[in-house]
């Protein structure tokens, strides 16, 4: 008997290596939207990797923490490399997730039969936030300190149970070195959680198989190709012709990847903050607090609603809802197609319009608040919101936009007039002009995704193909 025999009598390797690469029929069309799992995976190993490196001379304690991060920078061998690769890694981490994800709001993946894919990806890319908010407390600089505090005290404005709850997180009436001991602890936890999360994320891929840019079902297509008689005709084995794929994805990742880490590990502030190469100093705050760049556009939406009712606790919950609303996706997007190759011309204009808000909100996330860019944050807020609310009207093609659309596009109109309402109460010094100007371009909007008046056709969806072309 072989070893091979042996083992696989024992432990299925081969029937999984066949299930999960050989014999993984994935449609012949992906393009390049489709490197990002794969490349997110390597980095999710590497970060893995150099942490433990980096763990290996760490001291989280706040006495020591920043010294012992210099010294990995100047006296560890090799130190330098292994820290601008995590910490490099750590945005180019979230950089290549929300290209997935938008390849997922591309192609309709989230939708039936891969919502749960979808769940399992969002519970990652909140433990990948979690992560990463723990992470960047470690190396205890002035960024490190203050940008955990803002945070921590979000928690504060919640109602009744808010102020035990902060003390709770932070472990001390301050950020501490309790505080600075236990994110250690949870930035060491969390990313092996992330490993159990993204088998499952796979496993749930390889049941039902994967989407395709043109977002037609390859399994329910014709059966039988050159490699097996039961596969989708027009599915080819992952490995290797994917595999071989993957690589040259990878090859062209790592340029960009490198050229970052020996080049400009700061990327300008944007991947390491300036003040974080100052000690933390409770005593002496930054002149601008702001979180890293991946969590700017959540920090635009929080700072865009105002207090109201004495609290503050509703911008957080802006913030909270406008993470936890992708959840819903699958359910919000009534389109009969899956792909945005086939999907009638609100859906293909509203995604740009949000994508481009997604994007102007991280960027206003970064700056300091003044009385116009926050003016622009809450319109660019609201318009994140009505992306997600209007969907069942501007997705649904006239025959399938039945109640539940109408009562989204109700309480869009109510919320839309809600936020209007504040805002117009709320900023006396900004121009009438410029409220104006927001005023009907959001009424523009809501009208247009909304009800779509007879004149603009409704989004009726070009004929899908009966196979994947290309
Ligand atoms: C550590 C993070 C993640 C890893 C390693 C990962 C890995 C992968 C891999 C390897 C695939 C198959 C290849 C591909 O389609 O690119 C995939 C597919 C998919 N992922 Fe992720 N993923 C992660 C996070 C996410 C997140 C945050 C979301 C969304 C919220 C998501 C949604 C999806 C969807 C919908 C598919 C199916 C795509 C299709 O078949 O068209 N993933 N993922």
């Amino acid at each position: 008997m072989s070893f091979n025999d042996w083992v696989n009598e024992r432990l299925p390797v081969g029937q999984a290596i066949k299930d999960h690469l050989t014999e993984y029929y994935a449609p012949k069309n992906f393009n390049f939207w489709y490197f990002f799992g794969a490349l997110s995976l390597v980095v999710l190993i590497l970060q893995i990797v150099t942490g433990v490196l980096l763990a290996m001379n760490y001291k989280p304690d706040a006495e020591l923490a920043f010294a012992s991060v210099e010294y990995i920078m100047r006296d560890v061998w090799g130190g330098w490399f292994v820290r601008y690769m995590h910490s490099t890694g750590a945005s180019f981490f979230f950089i290549l997730i929300y290209l997935h994800m938008f390849r997922g709001l591309l192609y309709g993946s989230y939708k039936n039969p891969r919502e749960l894919i979808w769940i399992f990806g969002m519970v990652i890319y909140i433990a990948m936030m979690a992560t990463a908010f723990f992470g960047y407390l470690l190396p205890w600089g002035q960024m490190s300190f203050w940008g955990a505090q803002v945070i921590v005290n979000l928690f504060e404005t919640l109602p009744i149970i808010g102020e035990s709850l902060s003390q709770w997180i932070r472990g001390d009436y301050v950020i501490s070195d309790i505080t600075l001991n236990r994110f250690y602890a949870f930035h060491y936890l969390i990313p092996f959680i992330l490993v159990g999360l993204v088998v499952l994320h796979i496993l749930a891929l390889h049941q039902v198989g994967s989407n395709n840019p043109d977002g037609v079902e390859i399994k329910k297509g014709p059966k039988g190709n050159k490699w097996s008689k039961d596969a989708p005709a027009d599915g080819v084995p992952f490995h290797p012709y994917y595999t071989v794929k993957d690589i040259m994805g990878l090859s062209v990742f790592l340029i960009f990847f490198f050229a970052v880490v020996f080049f400009m590990p700061e990327m300008g502030g944007y991947f390491i903050e300036q003040p974080n190469f100052e000690p933390a100093n409770p005593l002496k705050t930054p002149e601008h607090i702001a979180p890293v760049w991946y969590f700017t556009p959540y920090y635009a939406i929080l700072r865009a609603v105002p207090s109201f009712a004495g609290t503050q606790v509703w911008g957080v919950l802006a913030m909270g809802a406008a993470i936890a609303v992708f959840f819903f996706l699958p359910w919000l997007d009534r389109s009969p197609v899956k792909s945005v190759r086939y999907k009638g011309p609100s859906t293909r204009l509203y995604l740009i319009i949000f994508a481009v808000a997604f994007l102007v909100l991280g960027w206003l996330g970064t700056l300091p608040p003044t009385t116009g860019y926050t003016a622009m944050s809450q319109f660019l807020t609201v318009v994140y919101f009505l992306f997600f609310f209007l969907m069942p009207c501007y997705s649904g093609t006239g025959d399938n936009k039945g109640m539940s659309g109408l009562v989204l596009f109700v309480i869009s109109v109510l919320l839309y007039l809600g936020a209007l309402f504040l805002w117009w109460v709320q900023t006396p010094d900004l121009a009438l002009s410029i409220k104006v100007l927001y005023t009907l371009l959001g009424a523009a909007i809501l009208l247009y995704f909304g009800v779509r008046p007879g004149w603009i056709k409704p989004d009726a969806v070009k004929p899908v193909p009966e196979r994947v072309t290309g």
